[in-house]
């Protein structure tokens, strides 16, 4: 039998409600299967653990996870810590400690999802965004002068090294040809006269051994706009770390809202686990009420099964999400329902069962 060792880091608000349910469904497919087994240790880490410790993880947090096959992570922020601190200290440092600089979010309208545009077909809506995820815009490179002074200078510096564009561009090459589709590249070399002209030129470059994938290329204000009026342009899409943070909320939106969104954080090269997580925060808003839309967790459930080697079981939580979207009774309030979070978990696993005991 083989046992899967996964950390848990529900985090803050709403994390911990979805991050349950994700378990269950995952814990269902191991009891049904029999041929493999999760191992579960949960961390406490997060915007509370903060304020008792005065540090969003223990200082030695990455050793105490690099043994582990996955991680999977709910939400971190929370009104009172200072929202770069919980994103730099915990998520940031997780992201770019393990070198997971591949961040894969899916925006495919799923039957029965709600459609947000008007005179695009639901198969159009079905992008595969490769975000980079480890340097980029997110560098943290810069300066802060004469603070609070009347001469106060801010400098946030864009890094982009050929190393770490040259790797995403190739991945993205790679996932667009294994899928037959085309790749889309998105920048601004107009403006950004440094950082994106050399993401042009690297994308031109890779291309040229990929002469068999079609390719494309686009502004990012232009492809905000063609992502609502012609969203079928787009399969897989690479883009900087910036650009695609904001283009896969946007993305979130026409794919059926936030509470459907997953992300998966990779390390290609398997040296380091990779992470798994709804790519929404922690909803303080509507945190505790059992409201939260589990769905988003449970597809980035569904990401690690692939990751896992069990694409089968990725494909079948997908199934089982869509059928609870298409039958339509069970969803939450976000959806236009009036279910909790745990009858959404378990609409799915309900729908899981019978299709795993076929
Ligand atoms: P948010 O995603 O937490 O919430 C935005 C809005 O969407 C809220 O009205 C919320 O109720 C709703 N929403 C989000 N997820 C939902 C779900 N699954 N079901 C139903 N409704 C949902 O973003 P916001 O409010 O900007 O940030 C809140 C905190 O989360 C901040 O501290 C922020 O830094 C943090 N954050 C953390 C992220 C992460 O851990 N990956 C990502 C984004 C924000
Ligand atoms: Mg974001």
């Amino acid at each position: 039998m083989k046992t899967f060792k996964i950390a848990l880091i529900p985090g803050d608000g709403v994390g911990p409600e979805v991050i349950r349910e994700g378990v269950n469904v995952l814990n269902t497919l191991a009891d049904l299967d029999q041929t493999f087994t999760f191992e579960w240790t949960e961390f406490p880490w997060g915007c509370e653990y903060y304020t008792k410790h005065g540090v969003m993880m223990d200082e030695d947090g990455l050793e105490k996870l690099k043994s582990f096959d996955a991680i999977y992570l709910g939400a971190v922020g929370y009104p009172g810590v200072p929202d770069h601190i919980s994103l730099w200290d915990l998520l940031l440092k997780i992201r770019k400690g393990f070198d997971q600089y591949v961040n894969i979010r899916p925006i495919t309208l799923l039957k029965g999802a709600p459609p947000a545009l008007l005179n695009v077909e639901r198969e159009e809506i079905d992008m595969l965004f490769i975000r980079e995820n480890s340097e980029g815009e997110y560098a943290g490179a810069g300066d802060w002068l004469f603070k609070g002074q009347e001469n106060e200078v801010v400098l946030q510096n864009g890094v982009f090294s050929r190393k770490g564009t040259e790797r995403i561009i190739r991945y993205a090459f790679e996932v667009a040809r294994k899928e037959g589709k085309t790749l889309t590249s998105i920048s601004k070399g107009n403006a950004l006269n440094y950082s994106m002209v050399f993401w042009d030129q690297v994308f031109e470059e890779v291309s040229r051994e990929y002469p068999d994938v079609g390719k494309a290329s686009y502004l990012v204000d232009a492809a905000a706009m063609l992502m609502i009026k012609d969203p079928k342009r787009f399969e897989v899409v690479v883009t900087s770390n910036l650009f695609g943070d904001i283009l896969t909320d946007l993305g979130a939106s026409i794919a059926g809202g936030i509470g459907l969104a997953a992300g998966a954080n990779i390390n290609p090269e398997r040296t380091y686990p990779s992470m798994f997580e709804p790519i929404h925060g922690s909803a303080p808003d509507i945190a505790g009420k059992n409201i939260v839309n589990p769905l988003a967790a449970i597809w980035s459930a569904s990401q690690m099964m692939d990751f896992l080697g069990y694409e089968k079981y990725g494909a079948l939580i997908l199934e089982g999400i869509q059928q609870v979207l298409i039958e339509g009774e069970t969803l939450t309030p976000d959806m236009g329902g009036t279910s909790t979070t745990k009858d959404v978990g378990q609409a799915v696993i309900k729908h899981l069962c019978p299709m795993i005991q076929q």
